[in-house]
Order: structure tokens, then C-alpha cells, then sequence
């Protein structure tokens, strides 16, 4: 695929590795032309999914009508599953935006991301539930007359030494209800069929009860959802965050929006008072019918290559698990184009690749997902004139020997353009939800806060900025808007959040405190 590259042979001979390098770089460059275009086709897209399902976003209404102020308290369980860890944690909320949280985290073997019936996994989520209680909350079994395994409550326990779980969930699910959902589809690596179509709380609820344990799930939710819900909670009140997005290994945003603007049936109960309800946007779909989005001869090859081609095609060219496999590609083409002298044994000669480079033939570079999305950020961090954590890197964990100034200043290059573009891009989402919230004219509101969480915000260097630097170049935003946009991590957004949920949920249940 290299060849839709190269130029003509006789320009190839005379072009330097510092040359071909830039003419790289330059397929990922995102203008602020093409920034302003996809932020009116994020726009477009929004509204068609707020008024039909079947539009590549989502917009899933969450049944969460109203954001924590941090006055709220009490101890509740959350779990997360939604990449490669499963979290189990009880957090007391201490009513004044602070909370304690208490944690087991344990890696999801990889056959049970991809097992064959639901009950394999959701079984094994179970018993981490049990293990937790068993060694954090050891109370709440005595006391229990007898353990039995029923469709509702365990017997033997009363109402209030049964735990209420949040259920973070971060795949795209149509909710049905505050503690009711069916998956849509799998991302990010999971394939189980058989959960398909199947109400995920449901599936968690039984197992649960199949230990006997003293648990209901209250709510689902989704890691986005948790995001916003823990940013409002730790901000006590000061100011209301209106979006809370992820920019991990997958990407997505969750959004408060005014119920008058969903025209799509909202299906189920919920609170009508505040006249909003959180959308979960699933903009990790954004364009996957490839109006706007730019695409290189690599995206083509990601996406092809991909357990899902044609779906999730703005995440493929935002998020972590995805920009280390499109600078692979790039680079492996580079090496592969004789004349780049990239990556080169320069004590041999040129006529077969494989024996001619430095690179191990076991080296990531040369197999799909093989390249650490990590690399990048230690790429970025490296400003020395030598370059030599990169290149210590490259030989460490790319099986490079001995790579070359030259090799590790084409790398970074590479791998900085790639996550340029997706940060420029992940502004687009973010500036097209500040304006669609209609706060930018508000002079009430002085701030609008946006919680994220995430690998890529987290570690890569200077993410924050790149996205900044681009909303300042969106139209109806502007240098002016941009100084009142503010992005806040949200440390443990989804334990936090969760907790939140299932807070709200327990209301519910009781409708007249709510
Ligand atoms: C994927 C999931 C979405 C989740 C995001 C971040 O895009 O579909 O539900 O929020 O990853 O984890």
C-alpha cells in the first residue's frame, strides 16, 4: 500500500529521511478549515441522533435528569468494566465533595473477553464482588439469618444492609431505564455474541444473586456518565460541569442536554422536574460514514484490518488503543521504502529489507497492534538534542538496535503528527458540545467546566494544549470562548460517579424524597 505513496523513483533517490519524514507528517495535518467543517458536521450529526435511533451517534438518553452538588453522602458499591482492568469499589461520598474509596483492581483474562456465553464473564465479575465485600465489608454479611439464592434480595437481610451498586459499563448500551440496558454492540476488543441484545444489569443482577449476596444493582452507567457525575460532586456546588468525556483507550463524551431537544421517544420513567437529562453521545461513532473525517492510506489499513470495519471510525483516529497501531503502520511503510533509509544497517547493503535493517524481526513494528500507544507519550516527553530516552525505548521495547539520531527524530515526528491530529480532532467534539450547550452567551456562566479522564489526557504531554489551541480557532468560540472553557481531570470519574448513580437511583425508589 506504501507504493499510492512514493513518488516517482528517480525523486526518491534524491530525497533525504528528513524529507520523506515531513512529507509524512504532513497527511496528518488537520487545518483550522477542516477543524471548522467537522465541528458543523458534529453539530448535524448530534441533532439527527437526537431525533432517531440508526444515525452513527447514538445519543443515548441515560434517564439521569440531574447533576450532584456534593451535599450527597453515604457508602455504595461501583464496578467498572470497560477495557482491561475490572474495578471493585465501595466509596463512602462524605457530603461536602470529598469521598474515600476503597479498591480491588484485577486484569480480565483475555479468554473471557472473547467467551462464549455472557454468564462465563458476568459469573467471574460476580465473585470479584464477593471477594471484595469479603475482605473490605466483612459487616455486611453477619447478621444475615440464612443465604439462599432468590430472583430479588437475598433473604435474610433487611433493605438497608443491602448494598446499591453502580454498574459502570462502558460500551455503547440502549438504556432502557436508570438500572436497565441492552447491549448495543461491542468495543475496544470484546466480542462475547451471545450478550448481544441482553439487559447487561440483568445479567450482573443474577449472578450476583446465584452467590447469594447482599447486592442489588441500582444503576448503569456509562464511564462518560460517571466522568460528568464526579466532576459535578468534587466541585461542591462552585460550578455545574456540562460535559464529561474519556480520551483512553477508547473515546466518548456524555453531555447535559435539554429534554426539549431530544425528539427521539424516550422510552421508560424518569424525573421531569429539571427538564434535562445526560446523553450519552457514543461519539466514538462520530462520521463513520466518512463525511468529513480525514483518512489516510493507514486509517484505510487500521480500519480494514480492524475486528469491526465501517463502525467506531472517529475513536480508530482518536483514542489510545488505535493512534500506536496507525504510527506502526506509517513507520513500517517507511522502512520498507528502500530509499527512506529509515531504521538501516548502514554496514549492509540495500537489496533485501529484512536483512538490511536494525530491527529485530520480532520488533512490534512488523506486527498488527504490536506498537505500545505508551511509546508516544515517552516520544513527546523527549526534547533532549540527543534524543536518548527515545531511543533507549526503541531498542527496549521495539527490539530497534542501536537506532540512529536520524531514526528516533523521524519516530517522533511521526508519532507527533499522529496525535496531533487526534488531539485536534478530540476539539472537535468538545468544542461542538460547548456550543450546542448555548453557555458560551450566557453572561451567568463564567466557567464551563468539562471533566475528562483517560490515558491520553492523563500522560501524553501537552494533550490539554493541542486541544486549547484548536478551540480557540472554532468559530463562535474563539480566543475569548476558549479562556472560558475549562478542562479538569476527574480522578476516579467512574467509581465516583457510579456511586452518584446509584445514589440518585435509591431516591428513585422512594419517589417522595426525590
Ligand atoms: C468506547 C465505548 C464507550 C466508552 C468509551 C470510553 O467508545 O463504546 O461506551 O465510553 O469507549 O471508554
Amino acid at each position: 500500500t506504501h507504493l499510492a505513496l512514493s513518488p516517482p523513483t528517480s525523486r526518491v533517490l534524491t530525497m533525504g529521511l528528513a524529507e520523506h519524514t515531513s512529507r509524512i507528517v504532513s497527511e496528518f495535518d488537520f487545518s483550522d478549515e477542516e477543524l471548522n467543517r467537522h465541528v458543523q458536521e458534529f453539530l448535524e450529526q448530534t441533532e439527527s441522533g437526537l431525533n432517531e435511533d440508526g444515525t452513527s451517534l447514538s445519543q443515548i438518553p441515560t434517564y439521569v435528569t440531574a447533576v450532584p452538588n456534593g451535599t450527597e453522602s453515604g457508602v455504595y458499591l461501583a464496578v467498572d468494566l470497560g477495557g482491561t482492568n475490572f474495578r471493585v469499589c465501595s466509596v463512602a461520598l462524605n457530603g461536602d465533595g470529598t469521598f474515600n474509596l476503597t479498591f480491588n483492581k484485577v486484569a480480565i483474562p483475555k479468554n473471557l473477553m472473547v467467551a462464549k456465553t455472557a454468564r462465563d464473564l458476568f459469573g467471574f465479575l460476580a465473585k470479584q464482588i464477593e471477594l471484595f465485600l469479603r475482605e473490605h465489608h466483612k459487616e455486611h454479611f453477619e447478621g444475615a439469618t440464612s443465604r439462599r439464592n432468590t430472583s430479588s434480595f437475598p433473604e435474610g437481610y433487611h433493605d438497608e444492609q443491602i448494598f446499591r451498586l453502580g454498574f459502570t459499563f462502558s460500551f455503547p448500551v440502549q438504556q432502557l431505564g436508570i438500572n436497565k440496558g441492552n447491549l448495543i454492540r461491542w468495543t475496544k476488543g470484546f466480542d462475547i455474541p451471545d450478550a448481544i441484545g441482553k439487559d447487561v444489569c440483568k445479567l450482573l443482577q443474577d449472578e450476583i444473586d446465584r452467590l447469594g449476596l447482599p447486592v442489588k444493582v441500582a444503576a448503569l452507567v456509562n464511564d462518560t456518565v460517571g466522568t460528568l457525575m464526579a466532576r459535578s460532586y468534587t466541585s461542591a456546588g462552585k460550578h455545574r460541569s456540562i460535559l464529561g468525556a474519556i480520551f483512553g483507550t477508547g473515546t466518548n463524551g456524555a453531555y447535559i442536554e435539554k429534554t426539549s431537544n431530544i425528539k427521539k421517544p424516550i422510552k421508560g420513567e424518569y424525573n421531569t422536574s429539571t427538564g434535562e437529562m445526560v446523553i450519552n453521545t457514543e461519539w466514538g461513532s462520530f462520521d463513520n460514514q466518512l463525511n468529513v473525517l480525514p483518512s489516510t492510506i493507514w486509517d484505510a489499513a487500521l480500519d480494514r484490518d480492524s475486528v469491526n470495519p465501517g463502525i467506531q471510525m472517529y475513536e480508530k483516529r482518536v483514542s489510545g488503543m488505535f493512534l500506536g497501531e496507525i504510527v506502526r503502520l506509517a513507520i513500517a511503510d517507511m522502512i520498507q521504502d528502500e530509499d527512506t533509509s529509515l531504521f538501516r544497517d548502514t554496514n549492509s547493503s540495500y537489496n533485501d529489507w529484512s536483512t538490511t535493517t536494525n530491527i529485530s524481526p520480532k520488533s512490534g513494528l512488523l506486527s498488527q497492534w504490536g506498537l505500545d500507544t505508551a511509546i508516544l507519550s515517552v516520544a513527546a516527553a523527549d526534547n533532549t538534542p540527543e534524543l536518548s530516552t527515545i531511543r533507549q525505548e526503541l531498542e527496549n521495547t521495539l527490539l530497534v538496535y542501536t537506532p540512529a539520531l536520524e531514526d528516533a527524530q523521524a519516530f517522533k515526528a511521526v508519532a507527533g503528527a499522529v496525535v496531533r491530529r487526534a488531539a485536534r480532532l478530540s476539539a472537535v467534539a468538545i468544542g461542538a458540545i460547548v456550543l450546542q450547550s448555548g453557555k458560551l452567551e450566557d453572561p451567568a456562566e463564567e466557567i464551563i467546566d468539562i471533566g475528562v479522564d483517560g490515558s491520553l489526557v492523563e500522560h501524553y504531554p501537552f494533550f490539554r494544549d493541542m486541544i486549547y489551541e484548536a478551540l480557540r480557532a472554532i468559530d463562535g468560540i474563539g480566543p475569548s470562548g476558549a479562556d472560558k472553557i475549562r478542562i479538569g481531570i476527574a480522578k476516579d470519574g467512574s467509581g465516583v460517579g457510579a456511586a452518584l448513580i446509584a445514589l440518585i437511583a435509591q431516591k428513585m425508589e422512594k419517589p417522595g424524597d426525590f
